[in-house]
């Protein structure tokens, strides 16, 4: 699994500054200035850290074989040397989402609130991960970790693609969400 294991931790140091903090849902995570992403087990990085979420990236759920393959062309990686902004957005879902069947899950977050229809009009100009937190174990305070990358151009773009989804049906059963965005120097 080491390979599609990733730690955020929020400290003191790490490549990517911290630019702000929010709570969107629920309690924000304490005051860190700067972050570290790191891939796999993470003791030694992890000494000063302020929190640390842990998220592990796994199979799609609810996509389709048409979206898989429209997201597969249109999307872009991690690491563009002129993707400088970042957004990392923690998040946790309701017992009332968990609770119900596959086939409605993907009814809310696609035929009532179309999220990748709307994700797929920021590609390639927003990159994206998806980790996992569930599967980890009970202490993980969040259900997801999701990560962006964009450039300082585009922060108006990625700000209304938030917007949108934040309006959306699937939005009511989140409990908890955190909006932190970043910068590298
Ligand atoms: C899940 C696409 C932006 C939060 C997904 C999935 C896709 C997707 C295809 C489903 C994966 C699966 O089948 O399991 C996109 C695209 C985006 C985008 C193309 C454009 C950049 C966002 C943003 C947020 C977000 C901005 C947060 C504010 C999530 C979450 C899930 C998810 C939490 C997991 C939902 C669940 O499994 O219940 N996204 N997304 N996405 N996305 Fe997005």
């Amino acid at each position: 699994m080491s390979n599609r294991l990733f730690t955020f931790s929020g400290g003191d140091t790490g490549p990517w500054q911290i630019v702000s903090m929010t709570a969107v849902f629920g309690d924000s995570l304490p005051e860190a200035t700067r972050l570290t992403v790191a891939s796999g087990s993470t003791d030694s990085t992890t000494a000063d850290a302020k929190w640390c979420l842990r998220g592990i990236t796994s199979n799609e759920r609810y996509v389709t074989r048409l979206e898989k393959d429209q997201l597969v062309a249109k999307q872009a990686g991690l690491g563009r040397p002129e993707a400088i902004c970042a957004a990392l957005i923690p998040i946790r879902k309701k017992p009332s989402w968990w609770v119900l069947p596959q086939d409605e899950r993907r009814r809310i977050l696609e035929e009532c609130s179309q999220h990748v229809a709307i994700g797929m009009k920021y590609l390639p100009a927003v990159a994206r991960r998806l980790h996992h937190c569930r599967d980890l174990g009970e202490q993980e305070p969040f259900d997801f970790l999701t990560w962006f990358e964009y450039t300082a151009s585009d922060t108006a773009a990625f700000d209304d693609l938030v917007a949108q989804l934040r309006a959306s049906e699937e939005w009511t059963y989140v409990e908890r969400e955190a909006d932190i965005r970043l910068v590298r120097e």
